[in-house]
């Protein structure tokens, strides 16, 4: 489980409880087409993806090492946590039902905060869409889960993800440590930014609410 964000907000018991029940009832088509909320079903065909290194080795919240049980468990634990309203793992699937990429998002509803992990499938990477798809992502954070901050990480050399955040308005915040699930420590760019903040960036007329 990943830390929230540095920003420390506090929701108020009503803004907390509509954000739990908007993780729990999320409609995974929302986030875009062919889109599927991971089930242990999907175990087998996840751990394809996750296991070539160019796909997981920048991520360093997902179980280790990567095999079809580790991968079945972590779907799991996640649904468990989509229960309580505080994680949604969704899934693309290609033409054949294959796994093309990962998105999972943690939410902490009492801060009103988020985080997305996720990666693309090597053979979609590098064609120019990581812009485009993760800032569709940032929009649906703010807008579908209802959270008033994300907090985001990357591994100090992912030029990549560095490069598609700051394209989308992120403040950097510098470094922070993030915690493993075996508990050892990588060293992570990072950065956040407010649902204000990310109006203002797609529509700089409008005023902050
Ligand atoms: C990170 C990821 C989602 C980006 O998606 P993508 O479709 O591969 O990215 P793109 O091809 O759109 O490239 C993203 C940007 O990086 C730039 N870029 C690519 N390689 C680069 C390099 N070596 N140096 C500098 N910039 C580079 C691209 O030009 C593009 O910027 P632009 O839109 O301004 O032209 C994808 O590569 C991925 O899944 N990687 C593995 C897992 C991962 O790193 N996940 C994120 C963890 S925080």
């Amino acid at each position: 489980m990943s830390d929230p964000p540095v920003t420390a907000l506090r929701a108020t018991a009503e803004e907390e409880a509509d954000i739990r029940r908007r993780v729990r009832e999320v409609d995974p088509a929302s986030l875009g087409p062919d889109r599927v909320i991971a089930v242990s079903g999907h175990a087998a065909a996840l751990a394809r993806m996750l296991a070539d290194p160019r796909v997981s080795d920048p991520i360093y919240d997902l179980p280790r090492p990567i095999t079809e049980d580790s991968v079945r468990a972590w779907i799991e634990a996640t649904a468990a946590d989509q229960a309580r309203g505080e994680a949604v793992l969704i899934l693309s699937l290609d033409e054949q039902g294959e796994v093309a990429g990962y998105s999972r998002f943690s939410v902490w509803p009492d801060r009103s905060s988020a985080e997305i992990a996720g990666a693309t499938r090597a053979d979609r990477q590098n064609r120019g869409q990581g812009t485009a798809g993760a800032a569709r992502s940032f929009g649906w954070m703010f807008e579908v889960l209802g959270v008033r901050l994300i907090g985001l990480t990357a591994a100090l050399d992912n030029v990549r993800s560095a490069r598609v955040i700051e394209a989308a308005g992120f403040r950097p915040m510098g470094e922070r440590d993030s915690r493993r699930p075996d508990g050892t420590l990588r060293r992570s760019l990072y950065w956040e930014m407010t649902a204000d903040e990310w109006r203002r960036v797609r529509d700089p007329g409008e005023a902050p609410s």
